[in-house]
């Protein structure tokens, strides 16, 4: 009873601080007025796409990391699903800015906007319904508890292009992501990684993966069913500054068990390290050498401390 409460109780976390104002279709509302009627399409459908974005107190201001990235994803995921707004990126893009500003915001902070299918009646078609948006801001710190995972390869398979398109950031996407999370948290793993629909390694439930033996790193490719991450393409930049050698292929489930390192990328689980794949070590069961460089690389960078990349933060206050 103690231990499924425990359990339950990791499932339970990670309430939010919330905010004064949400931006919503181009306003900003109090955050508990911020509300959409029980017929709204998306509710019933997963009808939405939406990002995660995070940003960091730093250099005296605060710095959302890839901002113009995550925004631009954003619109093709929206453009996938013919969801027509009339948003540009720079309009999202100052909104989200403004966000922050409105509600003072100076720690570290999660920003979640959405576009979803509104209220236009019933049935899948939802040809003439309004396509709305909304923006979140609240202070957020570390997505995972630990700093280093025991995890477990789910028996679910990540979703294929043959189904619905992996690489959109759509809601109705992570149906899959939340059988694979809940089972593997209730099973006492901290995360799963599932396998695409030939078996190769795809992703974790909402974070990209990278396996290390004898100093060499392998992440699955776009083929391998995953979301093209914005972190996983920082990593592979960064491995490239470090000459740490890291191909796009499939990886095979096998690569996993025998690994020295294994890692996970993504906005909110930032760089962390996987030390246990279905209760076999990963190397010797501590964060590895390369992981941790890695790690401390990817946190000077969103920190503004990396000069090479200044471009992929933006000031809130000062810009
Ligand atoms: C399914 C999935 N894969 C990978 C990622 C990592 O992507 P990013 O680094 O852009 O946050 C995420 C998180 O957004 C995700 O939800």
């Amino acid at each position: 009873m103690l231990r499924h409460n425990s359990i339950l109780s990791r499932i339970l976390t990670m309430p939010i601080e919330e905010t004064k104002h949400i931006w919503m279709d181009g306003k900003f509302v109090k955050w508990e007025e911020a509300r959409v009627p029980v017929l709204t399409h998306a509710l019933h459908y997963g009808t939405a796409v939406f990002e995660g974005i995070r940003a960091y107190p730093a250099l005296d201001d605060l710095l959302v990391f890839r901002l113009r990235d995550h925004v631009a994803r954003l619109l093709e995921s929206a453009k996938m699903y013919y969801l027509d707004h009339a948003y540009t990126s720079t309009d999202l893009q100052d909104a989200i800015l403004e966000l922050l500003r409105v509600n003072k915001i100076r720690t570290s902070a999660y920003i979640r906007p959405l576009i979803f299918v509104g209220y236009g009646g019933i049935g899948l078609n939802f040809t003439g319904f309004p396509i709305r948006a909304a923006i979140a801001a609240f202070p957020y710190g570390k997505y995972f508890e630990k700093p280093e995972l025991k995890v477990c390869i789910s028996n679910w398979r990540r979703i294929s292009d043959e189904s619905m398109p992996p690489q959109t950031k759509a809601s109705g996407n992570y149906l899959n992501s939340v059988l694979a999370k809940l089972d593997a948290l209730k099973s006492g793993y901290d995360d799963a990684i599932l396998l695409d629909h030939r078996g190769s390694v795809s992703e974790g439930t909402g974070e990209n993966i990278f396996v290390g033996k004898n100093g060499r790193f392998a992440t699955p490719p776009i083929s391998s069913s995953i979301l093209a991450g914005i972190t996983r393409d920082t990593v592979l930049r960064l491995a490239q500054e470090f000459e740490i050698e890291v191909v796009e292929r499939e990886v095979s489930r096998m690569e996993l068990y025998t690994a020295d390192e294994v890692f996970f990328t993504g906005t909110a689980a930032e760089v962390t390290a996987i030390v246990e794949v279905d209760r076999r070590k990963v190397g010797n069961g501590q964060i590895g050498k390369i992981t941790r460089k890695i790690r401390d690389a990817y946190s000077e960078l969103v920190n503004g401390l990396n000069d090479r990349h200044l471009d992929w933060v933006t000031k809130v206050y000062e810009g």
